[in-house]
């Protein structure tokens, strides 16, 4: 397992912690797998009744490795799409505490968790668009559904970062707590679920699912071709190139 994914059981709450914080927990392909790996066993393991997604004390995730993206081969299989589709069905509860930074897949893997909750200081960003890619993990579906087209629009098209108060208000977030307070609060909510009938929990959480998984399946591959296309477009290299030199990206030419 990547070391800059850590993961441990405790008191069956099966914790995966993001953990490379001089690039802002960026995610890599090894960290995609670690995780993907983790939520697999968790799932199978019956002493295990919850889990609990977060990163270091100060950023959740920057999202993708943009070194990562820029150096993406075509045609190959998305590790990040793997992830996500085991996230999206995965059978026990899964909590999510947010810390700092929360970007592009940091935000929509968090449609994916059952219960959200952010410090203060979370940031939440969809930059798809200003990065010359489209939206994935089904956020193209689940937000516009879950916000309305409006908001969604705004925060896909435009992609500027929104704080915790608008995520929990748009409905990304159960609840917002100070900063020092959020570890315990998403731990004391976990080691709630724990002690609950799993099998009546597990059932609870697939009829609620049901309905929407084969769309939310369906929309992932979708969304996964198209981004896998642009990807590999001009657009996207130059905002990978922008990003990279630490300018504004110029789309002026396309
Ligand atoms: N991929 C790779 N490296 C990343 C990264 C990412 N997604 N996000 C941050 N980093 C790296 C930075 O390059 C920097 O590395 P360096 O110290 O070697 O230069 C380090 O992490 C710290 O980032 P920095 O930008 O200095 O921190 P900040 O607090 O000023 O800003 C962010 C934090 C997350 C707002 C900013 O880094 C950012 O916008 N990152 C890109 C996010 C993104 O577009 N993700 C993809 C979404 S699809």
């Amino acid at each position: 397992m990547s070391n800059h994914v850590v993961t441990e059981t405790h008191d069956r709450i099966f914790t995966i912690r993001l953990n490379r914080p001089e690039k802002k927990n960026a995610l890599t392909q090894a960290m995609y797998l670690a995780m993907t790996d983790g939520l697999r066993q968790a799932d199978a393991n019956a002493a295990v009744r919850v889990i609990l997604i977060t990163g270091t004390a100060d950023c959740f995730t920057a999202g993708n490795d943009l070194m990562d993206f820029a150096n993406a081969k075509p045609d190959e299989a998305s590790v990040a799409v793997q992830f996500l589709q085991v996230l999206s069905s995965t059978q026990k509860p899964i909590v999510a505490a947010v810390g700092g930074v929360a970007v592009g897949i940091g935000t929509t893997m968090l449609l994916h968790c059952d219960l959200v909750y952010a410090a203060s200081s979370a940031r939440f960003q969809l930059p798809f668009v200003n990065l010359g890619l489209c939206p994935e993990a089904a956020s193209s579906l689940i937000l516009p559904a879950q916000m309305g087209h409006h908001r969604a629009a705004e925060l896909l098209f435009l992609g500027d970062a929104f704080g915790a108060i608008t995520a929990r208000d748009w409905g990304i977030v159960n609840e917002i707590y100070p900063d020092p307070e959020l570890s315990l609060a998403a731990m004391t909510v976990a080691q709630k679920l724990a002690e609950k009938a799993p099998i009546a929990l597990r059932t609870t959480k697939s009829l609620m699912k049901r309905a929407q998984a084969n769309v939310i399946a369906e929309t992932m591959s979708r969304e996964g071709q198209q981004f896998a296309a642009l990807l590999q477009g001009p657009e996207a290299r130059e905002a990978m190139m922008a990003f990279m030199q630490k300018r504004k990206p110029d789309f002026s030419k396309f």
